[in-house]
């Protein structure tokens, strides 16, 4: 799908549909929508007085335009209540139109910022567009690879046009709509990565993926094999990798948009491309789903792809400590015990628990750019997604400042974060008898004790830790997330670099 911005009548554009979105309950159309209405006899009027569409959100109508106007379709979609309107209630809208949009087999859409924004006030046109090119491109996203037969008979969109009406608005919602087409393609790359099968994302795979990506975007890519992740002495995510036939690989992105010699701020993804449980083997059921373990590390991959291209003034890390968690002869054992690149020693309970494993030498590695602050994105806990269920991600860190920043970019791309208590009290659960600790607090308080685990290993620097396993698998469609993986945490951590750019 492409996104063109024209300047000109948006009433007069000939495409296969025209969208026009409807407050939900207003007393008043915009002026497109009253243009429409009055060319059409009052079509809009009988629509909303048959009561099936009243505006509210996710609710698409079609009327046929009859030939009055070039678009052969009109798509009124809800957009709520008018003082709530922002860039989620338009992503939605939008997502909910073009997949319908598609399904017709339509190729070309238009619509106007001015709809979306003409009383609401606090949306630019620029931020009306970005949401639009977002909603659009996350909806419209398919996994079907592996379709052949569906591949040869696909649908797709060809073009999504914005028409303004000056040249000046033109300018800005260009802007706008760049912005978001880089974010949805960067997610739309990290649900690709999640959605494929653990046996064509392994490690290896993985590596070279994240190294052809930097290849075209100014980014440094670093892949260390067994030998030199041996020479690190990363002794956790060796014992994680062990199990294994493929080889692990530690992925180090670089991004260079800051100042030459400012801190860094580092992201370490959890980049499990499977996780059996290994020793500690999974129940059979579901487990297919573990292909999904390595979503921090596509998330981290995507989110360094979007930073360079929009040119983020900031240096910016990506570490991915890929592996995959088998049970195989060479195993860890529960009972064994692993020394970590830190020096501290750490005792096995679950070899289920091996992101924090993975983590710990990652996380250590990472203070070794004496960061600004370091991020980590991890399916960490099924206990997470207990707590939290699939609506917000866990978050937990040691800096109030950061956190309240995390807290408002979540907002604002509606990826929200819940806080959790990284608390002392919960390092009892994982002292050990015979080493510094254990990998594994039981059944109880489970994100607070994986947390706990992981700020061992940060020295002290600021950090904020994402546990994303309540978000990163999707069930049912909704407007623009498709059945999947999700990448839930990529816009997240994209929208907190740019605020992040722009007070530091
Ligand atoms: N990748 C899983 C987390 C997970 C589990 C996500 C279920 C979604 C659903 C992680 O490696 C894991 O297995 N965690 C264990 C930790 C436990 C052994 C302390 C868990 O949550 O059960
Ligand atoms: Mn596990
Ligand atoms: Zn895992």
């Amino acid at each position: 799908m492409k996104f063109k911005v024209k300047v000109g009548d948006v009433l007069s554009e000939p495409v296969d549909a025209l969208i026009v979105g409807i407050c939900e309950k207003s007393r008043e159309l915009s002026p497109i929508a009253q243009e429409i209405n009055r060319l059409l006899g009052g079509v809009i009027d009988r629509v909303l007085k048959r009561k099936g569409f009243t505006g509210k959100s996710e609710q698409v109508e079609v009327i046929n335009s009859g030939g009055v106007i070039p678009a052969a379709y009109i798509f009124l979609c809800g957009l709520g209540k008018e003082e709530k309107i922002g860039p989620e209630q338009i992503r939605q809208a939008i997502g909910k139109v073009s997949l319908r949009a598609r399904d017709m087999g339509l190729k070309t859409l238009a619509t106007t910022t001015s709809v979306y924004s003409y009383k609401s006030g606090g949306n630019s046109s620029d931020e009306v567009a970005r949401a639009i090119a977002e909603g659009a491109g996350l909806a419209v996203y398919k996994f079907s690879k592996y379709k052949v037969k569906e591949n040869n008979n696909a649908k797709y969109i060809d073009e999504f046009r914005l028409v303004e009406d000056s040249r000046i608005k033109a300018a800005e919602v260009e802007k706008g709509l760049s912005t978001g087409r880089i974010i949805s393609e960067s997610v739309n790359f990290a649900r690709d990565l999640i959605n494929h099968p653990a046996n064509d994302m392994t490690p290896a795979i993985l590596a070279d993926t994240a190294k052809k990506m930097a290849k075209g975007n100014r980014i440094k890519c670093t892949i260390l094999s067994t030998p030199g992740i041996k020479q690190l002495g990363m002794g956790a995510f060796l014992g994680v990798a062990k199990g294994s036939q493929e080889p692990p690989k530690f992925i180090i992105l670089e991004y260079k948009g800051g100042k030459r010699g400012e801190k860094p701020i580092v992201i370490v993804g959890k980049s499990i491309t499977f996780d059996s449980g290994g020793i500690s083997l999974k129940p059979a059921e579901g487990m297919g789903r573990m292909k999904y373990d390595m979503s921090g590390g596509a998330i981290t991959v995507a989110v360094l792809r979007a930073a360079s291209m929009l040119h983020i003034p900031l240096n910016i890390v990506g570490l991915l400590p890929a592996t995959e968690n088998m049970p195989g002869g060479t195993a860890s054992r529960p009972g064994d015990i692993l020394r970590s690149m830190s020096g501290r020693t750490i005792e096995i309970i679950s070899t289920d628990a091996e992101g924090r494993l993975a983590l710990a030498d990652a996380l250590f590695y990472a203070t070794r750019y004496k960061p600004k602050c370091i991020l980590d994105i991890a399916t960490l806990t099924g206990a997470c997604a207990i707590a939290l269920g699939n609506h917000a991600i866990g978050m937990l860190g040691n800096d109030k400042g950061l956190k309240e920043r995390m807290a408002k970019a979540a907002e604002y791309v509606w990826e929200r974060v819940w806080e959790m208590p990284l608390w002392d009290d919960y390092f009892e659960q994982i002292k050990s008898p015979v080493a510094d600790m254990k990998n594994s607090g039981g059944r109880e308080g489970g994100v607070m004790t994986a947390a706990i685990f992981l700020s061992k290993f940060i020295e002290d620097y600021p950090w904020v830790h994402l546990d994303i396993a309540s978000v990163e698998w999707n069930d049912k469609e909704r407007p623009y997330i498709p059945v999947g993986g999700t990448a839930i945490g990529a816009r997240l951590l994209i929208q907190f670099l740019m605020d992040f750019s722009k007070r530091d």
